[in-house]
């Protein structure tokens, strides 16, 4: 196995550093940045090295570097700006995200892909035509971060451990993001049981919001979003058949077709294994179906 991470930015370099302390395997770092992928690369060995972790990263400009990689992360594109929405992202991302998909089908033509640049969805949605891969080995990364941050929330109020906590997150990594209150629990009691209608609709807004909150604050999200690709990569290298929720293209789930958008996944070595159905109430699908219709005019919009 080998990582290629194409976008040694601020999300990549952290991406690289925390595969290499979970000891997944050797990290390929590649930028178009003469320079910046060498040097992230130089800087996270010597952590591991003092860390005692044995994988090697290294930092490349040239896309042939990747030949015969497992799995590559895509996360390179411009990231939002205070008061910007993903979607503002499109144009410029999507030119870059249809660039690299093509050189992924060139030189790792068995990987499994996960996309992380925004728009999220349309780009997962983008890499998936580009490439023609078959679905499975095509995922997009927004569920797993958003949970991290609805998690969080659960956390201030309850006061729990954050260990006890099961959060989940669907829909379109965006506007119309979906924290599932009434499938999150806390030691299996379900959420709904332990916190009012007024918090919970209080978590639910943070949850879409906290994002743009710690962009304007620092910039960037980088430490939630790390962490959770690595998630998403340990799970298809221990085959450890995760439930997690990721982008993935809809062939009649959740009542929806060929789009690409956040559901419920069992990941694995074969990638997205088996996409889970909820049973979502009226409120939950009319939420998940805005997401659905805001995605088919962007997917129109896409250099396909
Ligand atoms: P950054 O600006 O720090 O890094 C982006 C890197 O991509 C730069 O080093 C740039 O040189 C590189 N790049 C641009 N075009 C390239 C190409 N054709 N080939 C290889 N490298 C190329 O940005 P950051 O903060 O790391 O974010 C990257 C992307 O990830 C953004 O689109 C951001 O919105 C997205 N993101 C998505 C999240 C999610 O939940 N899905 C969470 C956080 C960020």
């Amino acid at each position: 196995m080998t990582i290629t991470i194409i976008g040694a930015g601020k999300v990549g370099a952290y991406a690289a550093l925390n595969c290499g302390l979970r000891e997944l395997d050797d990290v390929l770092l590649l930028d178009i940045v003469e320079g910046l992928p060498q040097g992230e690369a130089m800087d996270i060995n010597h952590q591991l090295a003092e860390r005692g972790s044995d994988c090697i990263i290294r930092g490349s400009t040239n896309y042939e570097d990747m030949k015969g990689s497992d799995i590559v992360i895509v996360v390179a594109g411009m990231g939002r700006k205070p008061g910007m929405t993903r979607m503002d992202l499109l144009k410029t991302n999507a030119d870059i995200v249809k660039n690299v998909a093509l050189k992924i089908a060139t030189y790792a033509k068995e990987s499994k892909i996960i996309i992380v640049t925004n728009p999220l969805d349309p780009m997962t949605y983008l890499a998936l035509k580009i490439t023609g891969f078959s679905k499975n080995n095509v995922m997009g990364m927004g569920g797993m971060l958003d949970l991290s941050r609805f998690k969080n929330f659960i956390q201030d109020i309850t006061k729990v451990s954050r260990q006890s906590i099961q959060a989940l997150v669907i829909g379109e990594h965006g506007e119309n993001m979906l924290p599932l209150i009434r499938f999150s629990s806390i030691g299996g009691i379900p959420l709904t049981q332990v916190i009012s209608k007024e918090q919970a609709q209080d978590i639910f807004d943070h949850t879409k919001k906290v994002a743009a909150e710690v962009i304007a604050l620092k910039g960037a999200t980088i430490f939630a979003p790390g962490n959770a690709i690595t998630t998403m990569v340990e799970a298809i290298i221990k085959n450890k058949r995760s439930v997690i929720p990721v982008s993935t293209l809809l062939e009649g789930e959740y009542g929806a077709s060929n789009v690409c958008i956040g559901v419920p996944t069992i990941i694995g070595s074969n990638g997205v294994e088996k996409i889970i159905e909820l049973e979502l109430d009226t409120i939950e699908q009319n939420i998940f179906n805005q997401g659905i219709a805001s995605l088919r005019d962007v997917i129109n919009a896409l250099p396909i």
